[in-house]
């Protein structure tokens, strides 16, 4: 197919997401390979946002790849009230990947419904109804999981699912709590937290609902201590501790999931993404044997046609086994560690514009202002059209020499797949150091 065919079919008949439809105009892509996709006249991409942060694997495993098409010529589908081997397996891979009793996976086709499907597990075994998620959040965008997001994205929703309280979480670089320390902000994040839940009533809070890492809202890396301290406070008033690792899990933060950098045991943990890289639909909860005995003899109250379907589980088995045999979760954390930190360090001693750079992982934010001294961003929040001219240029020059980026506000995230090469990673800040200069043009400090 041509693609102006392609682009006309999608011009006149797809409903993009997110979108005023007759505002864009969706570049055509033609192929994908390891870290690059490219369009119809072969330019080709540094894939740096890895599409929407979910393609942890690299574009077109080939193994991935041949197991979808063995277990498509073996069992395409079968509904989820029978037991499938590909499903019982995936299943246990998870588990087993989880930490503490987290010992059964209810899946989803995505990331909401996982979101969705840990808060109904939540209310029905707590028989309470409030959650308690954070500003600077995205959980999807169903009606429960957009209600709980605490980005923009949930204004044009509301009024939006009863029952969700938003609560500041830490970011030291614009502290809401105005400290000055790591420990400050976890201390005083704490402190508001807990009050939160008293003046809420917390015999009315089913939930904590948490990234682990919050992902598109910033890359904000819980201070040391916060994660455990959300765990006691769960722990001291009965509320079930619901980490969200869609984003922020299967490798993406250097580990199979993200709080195993910080040893924390949540009640339920959302995956969907990194779990086999997008190439079918997938998501789930993985839930605590506390909660799952809740619903031993008394029904679960949901349900999904797609739940565990053979494809995308089989995909899921596939993806867990070859992130095992080639080390991808270590080689995301040592390409973190070894070449991203000290290369966006060089970035930001050189370019003026650049805040603060953060992460871990192959999870990065450069965040972009006008004056280091007053921190004013390079971009209000939330900025659109010519408000966000700055960015848009940025984004702009990355593209025009070969490196999609990923960018929200006032950040550019570097979130190529977990598979990427020292040398990919130093090619894409090369192009990004000439990007920045862009945003060195707008600084005023
Ligand atoms: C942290 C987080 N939670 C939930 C979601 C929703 O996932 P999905 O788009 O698969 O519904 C996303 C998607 O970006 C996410 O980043």
């Amino acid at each position: 197919m041509s693609e102006t065919t392609v682009r006309a079919d999608d011009r006149a008949h797809v409903f993009h997401s997110w979108s005023a439809q007759g505002l864009i105009d969706p570049l055509p892509v033609k192929g994908a390979e390891g870290s690059y996709f490219w369009d119809y006249e072969n330019t080709k991409y540094l894939d740096f946002s890895s599409q929407l942060v979910n393609v942890n694997i690299g574009h077109q495993h080939p193994r991935l790849v041949a197991a979808i098409q063995e277990q498509a010529a073996r069992l395409c589908t079968i509904q989820p009230a029978f037991a499938n081997d590909k499903r019982g397996e995936a299943a246990r891979l998870i588990a087993e990947l989880a930490p503490g009793p987290l010992n059964k996976v209810f899946f989803t086709n995505g990331g909401a419904e996982a979101t969705e499907n840990a808060i109904r597990l939540a209310r029905g075994h707590t028989g309470r109804h409030k959650v308690l998620s954070t500003y600077r959040s995205y959980h999807g965008s169903t009606s429960t999981a957009i209600a709980a997001t605490g980005d923009p994205r949930r204004w044009a929703n509301e009024p939006a699912a009863v029952g969700v309280v938003h609560f500041w979480g830490p970011y030291p670089y614009r502290s809401p709590f105005y400290a000055q320390t790591e420990e400050q902000e976890a201390e005083r994040a704490l402190r508001h937290l807990r009050d939160t839940i008293v003046f809420e009533g917390a015999g009315t809070i089913a939930a904590v609902l948490l990234e682990t890492v919050v992902g598109t809202n910033g890359v904000l890396v819980p201070p040391p201590g916060y994660l455990a301290g959300v765990r006691a406070i769960c722990d001291e008033f009965g509320i079930v501790f619901i980490a969200d690792e869609v984003m922020a899990g299967f490798g993406r933060c250097g580990e199979w999931f993200a709080v195993d950098r910080w040893g924390v045991t949540p009640d339920l943990i959302t995956f969907a993404k990194g779990v086999n890289s997008g190439y079918l639909p997938l998501g789930g909860v993985i839930i605590s044997d506390e909660i799952a005995s809740t619903y031993e003899t008394r029904p679960f109250p949901g349900g999904l046609t797609y739940s565990g379907h053979p494809l995308a589980c089989a995909s899921a088995v596939a993806s867990i086994e070859i992130f095992k045999e080639e080390g991808i979760v270590e080689h995301a954390r040592a390409i973190g560690d070894d070449v991203i930190a000290p290369g966006l360090a060089e970035l930001a001693e050189k370019h003026p514009s650049v805040g603060e750079v953060r992460g871990l992982g192959v999870l990065w934010a450069i965040e972009l202002v006008r004056d280091r001294a007053t921190r004013e961003p390079l971009v209000p929040f939330n900025a659109a059209g010519a408000a966000a001219g700055p960015m848009t240029e940025v984004a702009a020059a990355c593209k025009k020499l070969g490196l999609w980026p990923f960018t929200h506000f006032n950040r550019v995230h570097v979130a190529p797949p977990c598979t990427v090469s020292a040398d990919e990673v130093r090619q894409g800040l090369s192009i990004l150091d000439g990007a920045l200069e862009v945003a060195d043009s707008y600084y005023s400090g």
